[in-house]
């Protein structure tokens, strides 16, 4: 299986202006309450996290399928562009939700680590910003199957989709300089109920739970309308 795979010319560049545009505005107002999701549930609201701990630094926004009419239509078109590199399309049946990251300039990291869940792991992820242009130091590596270390900051250019395999170690290297590192990232997911995660349960308030179960109802209803179907 091959490690990582670097597609060019898939994403329109006035796509990625749109997106650094708009959501630098957001996360340098620096404003989030919530800490970074990582386990969603079923039904879960839209989420713009930062967590700073020994693990990570980073502030991300995460959009679910279950809520189209707040959802970002750009992050939605690019997520999708890259999920299509995949081999995933609207109507596959496995579940993705959409994110979008940013590591701040001078903060900004994540230790190596591997992703687990669904098997095989595959992600495709969308650099917004670009070290040399839009930041000076750290970024994204990759260790290969033989045990090399790849930086795939020297291999990326905007419009480009990455592919890799999420079991593969992996590290965001502290980032430094102009306005931090941003990308884009469609993550698969098997979404569970909050009620049959007592990890979760444990974090999430009974406001957020009914909240989650009226965000599905709503979604239930829509999809017997006839309108799109957002997720199985
Ligand atoms: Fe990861």
């Amino acid at each position: 299986m091959t490690d990582f795979a670097i597609i060019d010319d898939v994403i329109p560049l006035q796509l990625i202006s749109l997106m650094v545009n708009s959501w630098m505005r957001y996360f340098e107002r620096r404003q989030s309450k919530e800490r970074v999701v990582w386990s969603p549930y079923k039904g879960q609201p839209n989420s713009i996290g930062y967590t700073r701990d020994d693990f990570q630094c980073l502030y991300r926004a995460c959009q679910f399928p279950w809520n189209p009419k707040e959802n970002d239509p750009v992050l939605k078109e690019i997520c999708s562009l890259a999920n299509e590199r995949k081999g995933i399309h609207a109507s596959d049946p496995q579940q993705t939700f959409n994110t979008v990251s940013w590591y701040p300039p001078g903060s900004g990291f994540m230790r190596e680590h591997i992703d687990g869940g669904i098997s095989p792991l595959i992600h495709a992820l969308v650099p917004l910003t670009f070290r040399g242009k839009d930041y000076d130091e750290g970024g994204l590596r990759i260790k290969k199957r033989n045990g090399e270390w790849v930086d795939i900051e020297w291999l990326v250019k905007p419009g480009c989709v990455v592919l890799y395999d999420g079991t593969l170690m992996h590290e965001v290297l502290p980032v430094y300089g102009g306005i931090g590192r941003m990308q884009c990232f469609p993550l698969a997911n098997e979404f569970g109920s909050i009620e049959d995660d007592p990890r979760n349960l444990a974090h999430v308030s009974i406001g957020k739970i009914v909240k989650a179960r009226a965000l599905l109802f709503k979604d239930k209803i829509r999809t017997l309308l006839g309108r799109e179907q957002n997720y199985r």
